[in-house]
């Protein structure tokens, strides 16, 4: 992890900045409150918010958590203890297994509050321009940190472990790159025998060996069938990409296969 000193270089915080921040040093107790309404407000548009903020006990515990960094924020003379602390925030969303992205969107909203307010208070002023310029330095250097935390620790414990767990992590890495590899040639060539499939069908209701309406519903049941199975695919790529998996797709083929056996046998 860099130290303060290297972050500060990297993101050119200078005295100036520290002083800017200090001038709105008021601006944290003012609007905690309507900021921590606003941001829970605003959790609720992620899915899971509730499995990671269970119950009340969580949530207020966190509120309060949240109030006080936003009033550290505004207080300046960041060092290597603040630095400490934000690298916590990190370790702690790792731990409850918080997707980085949250906290990156979450990040978004803060900036375009923190934003409107200051607006309000300074008007678009010049002043108003350079303490915002500081107060985005600050939020930067803030993701930065957490996020970094969750890389750092993720890497701590492969590095952690024995050269032999890291040897049968990356095999085992590669032998489910080898399933996945295989599951997607399987689903599109099992797709592609439907759509041949499926046009088998069109030929049999064409030429009369099927009668219309038992055909109809036949090819109704493939492509329902097919498309679960592009629904399959979809979600493997998702997974290569290395995003997780939604067991609604497998449920999805499951239904799919049952009501094509229902609209056969009706
Ligand atoms: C700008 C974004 C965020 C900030 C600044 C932030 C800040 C914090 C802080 C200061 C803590 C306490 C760390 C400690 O104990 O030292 C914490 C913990 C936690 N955060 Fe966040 N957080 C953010 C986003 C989120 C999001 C998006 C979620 C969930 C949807 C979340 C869920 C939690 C939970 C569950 C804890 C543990 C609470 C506990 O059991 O005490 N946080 N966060």
């Amino acid at each position: 992890m860099e130290t303060i000193e290297e972050l500060k270089v990297h993101y050119r915080w200078s005295q100036e900045d520290d002083e800017n921040i200090k001038r709105i040093s008021w601006f944290g107790e003012k609007y905690k409150e309507d900021f921590i309404d606003k941001f829970y407000n605003y959790l609720e548009n992620f899915k899971d918010t509730s499995k990671y903020l269970p119950d009340e006990k969580v949530r207020s515990r966190h509120k309060e958590k949240i109030k006080g960094w936003f009033v550290r924020l505004f207080k300046g003379g960041y060092d290597a203890q603040y630095l400490r602390s934000i690298y916590r925030i990190g370790e702690v969303h790792l731990k409850i297994g918080l997707p980085p992205h949250y906290v990156q969107a979450s990040m978004g909203f803060v900036r375009e509050y923190i934003h409107e307010k200051l607006s309000s208070e300074l008007g678009c002023t010049p002043e108003r321009d350079q303490v915002l310029a500081s107060v985005n330095k600050a939020l930067d250097i803030n993701l930065d940190v957490m996020i970094n935390s969750f890389r750092e620790e993720e890497l701590k414990l492969y590095l952690a472990s024995g050269k032999y767990q890291r040897m049968m992590i990356e095999n085992i890495r590669r032998v489910s790159w080898l399933f996945d590899f295989f599951i997607i040639i399987t689903l599109s060539l099992v797709g592609l025998f439907l759509i041949v499939w499926i046009v088998y069908e069109f030929y049999m209701v064409l030429v009369g060996q099927l009668p219309l309406e038992r055909g109809g519903l036949s090819i109704l049941g493939s492509v329902l069938i097919l498309y679960a199975i592009s629904e399959l695919l979809s979600e493997e790529i998702k997974h290569i990409r290395g995003g997780a998996v939604s067991i609604k797709a497998f449920v999805g083929v499951a239904l799919a296969a049952v009501i094509r056996k229902v609209l056969i046998i009706s």
